[in-house]
């Protein structure tokens, strides 16, 4: 029977995370169980001493609409260590502790499978802005951080109007284009390029001298990262069309500030389901939401899967931009 849990959170934080560890916090003390808050990630885990810290109702009071994550994150590549990973059970166990929550995206996931493996009961939650984890229609940190660049572009928009300017913005999502899709729509931009759309270089550039002759004033063209320079992008497009281009990269900035509603409520969902799950003696499954529904996916089902749900949305985008 699971007694004491304990929860962390890894790999790039996400809007809604903290809103995770609250509930997990929450739903496993309303079920008399201890819980213990990891610090720093897997890093934090097989360091142990002062990264496992008791957790109370009261350890996460005020930070369900708190950006980032109360127990940090790190990345620890010696985690794929088989020696590495034996050590951290070996002080998951010295600490009493039956069972773990991660929250994070496909790399978090992969060390919880493993340690599931070695025998530690293991739960993960799909936290990352990126929305490219499989098994779940959203990701914890996926609403707020297009809010965030929804607002980006409304702005951009505005200068870009008032020089007669096209704007080129590059938005993270590592290699899936949800984001970009998702921002594209909700700010009617006129194209978007993505890992499996419009990646071309010439198809741009004769995209934007249409945008040109047709006498578009301020078009957005939002580009998935890691496919373009987006400087030199902006560039050949100013010298092929004739356009004054400017390049705009959000970065990091898509990462932080106070996590929508919707995520707060998705991370809340979760967090209580994780607990029940564990209590129910689940294990090696990430949770999800698909269709309202939270379901349970093995692990293996979903590491290393890319997947989208805009994707559909590419017909609608472009017959409305
Ligand atoms: O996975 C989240 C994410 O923000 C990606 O969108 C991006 O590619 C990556 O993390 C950036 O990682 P880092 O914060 O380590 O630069």
């Amino acid at each position: 029977m699971v007694k004491k849990i304990a929860v962390l959170t890894s790999g790039g934080d996400a809007p809604g995370m903290n809103a995770a560890i609250r509930a997990v916090v929450r739903a496993g003390r309303s079920f008399n169980l201890e819980v213990i808050g990891i610090h720093e990630g897997y890093k934090g885990l097989v360091e142990a001493g002062e990264n496992y810290e008791v957790m109370t109702r009261r350890s996460v009071t005020n930070i369900i609409a708190r950006g980032g994550t109360i127990l940090g994150s790190a990345r620890l590549p010696e985690f794929s260590q088989h020696e590495v990973r034996v050590k951290g059970v070996e002080q998951l166990k010295e600490a009493g502790i039956d069972a773990l929550i991660v929250i994070g995206g496909d790399g978090t996931y992969a060390g919880a499978l493993r340690l599931h493996e070695l025998g530690i009961k293991c739960i993960g939650l799909p936290g990352t802005i990126d929305n490219d984890i499989a098994g779940t229609d959203y990701t914890i940190g996926f609403d707020t951080c297009v809010n965030t660049v929804v607002e980006a572009i409304d702005k951009l928009r505005d200068t870009c109007g008032s020089h007669r300017r096209c704007a080129v913005v590059e938005v993270m999502g590592r290699y899936c284009g949800d984001i970009a899709r998702a921002a594209g729509l909700a700010t009617g931009a006129e194209f978007i390029v993505t890992n499996s759309e419009n990646n071309d270089l010439q198809t741009i550039l004769d995209q934007t001298k249409h945008f040109k002759e047709a006498g578009k004033r301020h078009p957005v063209i939002i580009v998935t990262e890691h496919l373009f320079d987006v400087i030199d992008l902006a560039r050949k497009i100013e010298e092929y069309s004739g356009m004054e281009t400017r390049a705009t990269i959000l970065g990091h900035i898509q990462r932080g500030g106070t996590p929508s509603c919707s995520d707060r409520i998705l991370a809340s969902r979760l967090g209580l389901a994780a607990v029940e799950s564990l209590m129910q003696g689940v294990s090696g499954v990430c949770l999800g939401i698909q269709s309202n529904e939270i379901v349970a996916t093995p692990f293996e089902d979903v590491i290393g899967k890319s997947k989208t749900i805009y994707s559909e949305f590419d017909e609608l985008i472009k017959i409305l931009s």
